[in-house]
């Protein structure tokens, strides 16, 4: 069950959230090759062997897409533009790419929905990827750059803009896990990533700033990191994953450094004079995004630094096999509030399921528990002082869920991708039985 809607203040929010990769199609309107078509072109990269070509098809089915936000009561929208749409080949404007989000957010307000824009959702332009991506740190002057073009265009039009999704992602998952594009497994290029990612937020907010944009944020992902049991080894290990995964950006962004646990593996492979960027990172915020999923066992392993090894754990899992486990959504909104953002507005950016499709393939009981708990989970927070004010479900519809391919089905919404059509599930009706009444 969804909780009742005057449980949460009138002017809370509640909204969805997309990116462009991974509903777009990027074979449509003069974008350029990402890299994550290169990537997903590598056999054995994506589960499925699928890629963003297609994907749901958004790009011509968006006024659809939208009509199902605003039908199910929802009054925000959270999306992201296409850095290789806007700049095919990294730096010249696709003005095609550029009309089409221009629509999009015309769109929205005529729907009454609110736009709440990401930057950068993942697909790095290839021309920019090969001259070393995130590794190369002129990478957070061509960011600031972009940023400042949809700046131009969208920003009289947005309710808040956020630079980046998902830092942790974008270097550690991508430059040491192998993962996610580029697929590298190197603790240097990902010491480098994990800095120049910070650095080129703080340049976009610098540029921003200068453009005048107003309600400027981050989106930042944390995940449970606690020891599979009581060896110093694996407390060790999860203490070492905490620092990387949920101290890392948000200590750098709020001027309180990288965290030791964490530099003592990385400092030997960070750029030099990294210290000198630590003030241009943390440039201040109007609001902090935080998307929260799971969490994760670690027990002691050999190997490198920084060790340790993730390990099944016993709770009830999601068609991702990731652990289902509400309180820590409270924990951590607590934890931000109490350790490092005070009472600095915080949105939830992203939660949500993947729940595979039965016969019915609007029946998912599974996703309406997880999503009431969750919401729950969220109130607890606000009870105990957090200065929460949104909560975005990932996602509207099922899409490419990147290394995946398109099995996890995250959505309110299934997506049949032979034929495109868009089925709402009893989770969407839930959803508007909740926010309409
Ligand atoms: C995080 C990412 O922002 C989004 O792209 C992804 O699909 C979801 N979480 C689910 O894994």
């Amino acid at each position: 069950m969804l909780p009742d809607r005057t449980t949460f203040p009138r002017d809370f929010t509640f909204g969805v959230a997309t990116s462009a990769y991974q509903i777009e199609g990027s074979a449509h309107g003069g974008a350029g090759p990402s890299h994550w078509d290169t990537f997903a072109a590598i056999p054995g990269t994506i589960a499925d062997g699928g890629n963003g070509s297609l994907a749901c098809d958004h790009y011509h089915r968006w006024p659809e897409d939208l009509d199902l936000i605003r039908e199910a009561g929802f009054q925000a929208y959270r999306f992201s533009t296409s850095w290789a749409r806007v700049m095919p080949d990294g730096a010249t404007v696709n003005a095609e790419g550029l009309d089409f989000y221009d629509r999009l957010v015309d769109g929205m307000h005529e729907r009454g929905l609110a736009p709440h824009l990401t930057c950068h959702h993942w697909e790095l332009p290839a021309a920019l990827a090969d001259l070393g991506g995130w590794r190369n740190r002129d990478i957070a002057g061509r960011f600031a750059d972009y940023c400042a073009v949809i700046h131009r265009r969208l920003g009289d039009r947005l309710a808040s803009t956020a630079t980046l999704n998902e830092p942790w992602c974008i270097a550690w998952l991508s430059h040491f896990l192998g993962q996610h594009a580029p697929g590298l497994r190197d603790i240097r290029a990902a010491a480098r990533a994990m800095h120049h990612v910070p650095l080129a937020h703080g340049a976009a907010m610098e540029a921003l700033r200068a453009e005048g944009a107003r309600n400027l944020g981050i989106v930042l992902n944390f995940e449970t990191a606690q020891p599979a049991d009581a060896s110093p080894g694996a407390i060790r290990a999860a203490e070492v994953q905490d620092a990387i995964y949920n101290q890392w950006f948000i200590g750098a962004l709020t001027g309180q450094g990288y965290p030791l646990a964490a530099l003592e593996g990385l400092e030997p492979h960070l750029p030099r004079d990294w210290q000198a960027d630590m003030a241009d990172i943390a440039r201040p915020l109007d609001w902090l995004g935080v998307n929260y999923y799971t969490r994760r066992l670690y027990a002691s392993g050999a190997g490198p630094w920084p060790g340790g090894e993730a390990v099944d754990g016993p709770l009830p899992k999601t068609q991702m096999g990731w652990e289902i486990r509400p309180e820590g959504l409270t924990e951590f909104l607590t934890r931000l509030a109490r350790d490092h953002v005070g009472d600095l507005p915080i949105v939830v950016t992203e939660n949500g399921m993947a729940e595979a499709a039965g016969p019915d393939i609007a029946a998912d009981p599974g996703r309406i528990a997880f999503v009431g708990d969750h919401l729950r989970a969220a109130r607890a927070a606000m009870d105990q002082g957090v200065n929460l004010r949104g909560f975005f479900y990932w996602s509207l519809l099922d899409n490419f869920e990147w290394g995946w391919g398109y099995g996890p089905r995250f959505g309110l919404v299934h997506v049949d991708y032979e034929t495109m059509a868009r089925t709402p599930k009893a989770s969407w009706h839930a959803f508007r039985a909740m926010l309409r009444g």
